[in-house]
């Protein structure tokens, strides 16, 4: 197959940052993309509904002339967000879910819960309200081993407050490795994950092919190619509980080549064409619709998008560095290649 044409996709997971450094990647997420869950984490975090209306707004306002984009918001859990708020937000018919960063876990997670038991009122409104809780899985033990965090979230915290809160919807974030991967395929239809472009496609070697390769890092961090095939697997089976989430996240070039650098890889420049290239690799681009634009929707209660999209089997140059705002930033595969252009 060297073209397909498939129903616009959405991105279940995307970072989308704040003024001029938002306004310089949205027109790459406007191109793919019809709709995103955007992640809360900006500095101070989205904790708010009124906060995430505003955001909604200044991203409304951003778009290139023309750009139809629709941004689902997400409120950013905190010790204190309270069931009041979370009905607020599922009133407001924008927040879509709730976002969920263990304190310390990635960037700009300070704000972020220290202790889920604390949350109760949230998550019974939550789980009364049908806001999905979306999941940073990863515990942040300074004894688990960075490898390990995500096995042993599902242990300790996932399976505890799925089964605390039965009617509680979830959404699985990032998934990294096959004990996920089993995970979620094993649980009721009210656990669902995504998975990243970069995650398929990479595993822990890139980080440290010939020298050490800060844009490659991100959280969870990539790991073993038992886990890659695992995803891969997952992405391309058909499964609904699986579907398009890039947690691309921009970070300026000086951040990540840096002593302490930040976590995040850029792919939404290629951020459908990324996934043609593991499902065309795996004979399995019948598989890559429904994984981008029919599984998300369904999960989340919404109509699936009208229009279409057509990739094609063409090799492109991805820049070395792109603009943004007055820095600029390195994406994913720079100075190299990808394989499906979107036409
Ligand atoms: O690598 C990551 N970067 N993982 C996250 O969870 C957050 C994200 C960011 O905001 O940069
Ligand atoms: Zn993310």
């Amino acid at each position: 197959m060297t073209r397909i044409t498939i129903t616009r996709p959405d991105d279940w997971h995307l970072h989308l940052r704040d003024g001029n450094h938002m306004r310089a990647i949205l027109p790459d997420v406007g191109r793919r993309f019809a709709r995103a869950i955007v992640m809360p984490n900006l500095k101070p975090p989205v904790t708010t509904t009124q906060n995430a209306l505003a955001y909604r707004e200044r991203i409304l306002s951003a778009l290139p002339d023309g750009m139809q984009f629709e941004p689902l918001m997400t409120l950013y859990l905190t010790d204190s967000t309270t069931g009041d708020e979370i009905r607020r937000a599922k009133a407001s018919g924008v927040v879509r879910a709730v976002k969920y960063y263990p304190a310390g876990a990635t960037t700009n997670s300070e704000s972020g819960v220290s202790e889920l038991s604390k949350c109760e009122d949230a998550l019974n409104a939550m789980s009364e309200c049908e806001l999905p809780l979306l999941v940073h899985g990863e515990v942040t033990f300074p004894n688990v081993d960075i490898f390990d965090r995500e096995r042993i979230f599902i242990d300790r915290v996932l399976i505890p407050v799925l089964k605390k809160y039965p009617k509680l919807r979830v959404v699985f974030e990032h998934i990294t490795t096959r004990e996920a991967v089993r995970f979620v395929m094993a649980s009721p239809p009210r656990v669902a994950a995504t998975i990243t472009a970069h995650h398929l496609l990479l595993n822990r070697n890139a980080m440290f092919s010939g020298g050490i390769r800060p844009h490659h890092f991100c959280m969870p961090v990539l790991k073993r190619e038992e886990d890659r095939q695992a995803l891969i697997h997952a992405a391309i089976s058909g499964n609904p509980k699986f579907f398009l989430g890039t947690d691309s996240a921009p970070h300026a070039r000086d951040t990540k080549e840096a002593s302490c650098g930040c976590a995040g890889v850029y792919t939404v420049h290629a951020g459908i064409e990324l996934y043609a290239e593991i499902f065309g690799a795996y004979n399995a681009l019948e598989k890559l619709e429904g994984f981008a634009s029919v599984y998300g929707p369904a999960f989340y209660g919404l109509p699936r998008n009208t229009d279409k999209i057509t990739l094609i089997k063409e090799t492109w140059d991805v820049p070395k560095e792109v603009p943004y705002h007055k820095d600029t930033l390195v994406p994913f595969r720079a100075g190299g290649t990808v394989a499906w252009r979107l036409m």
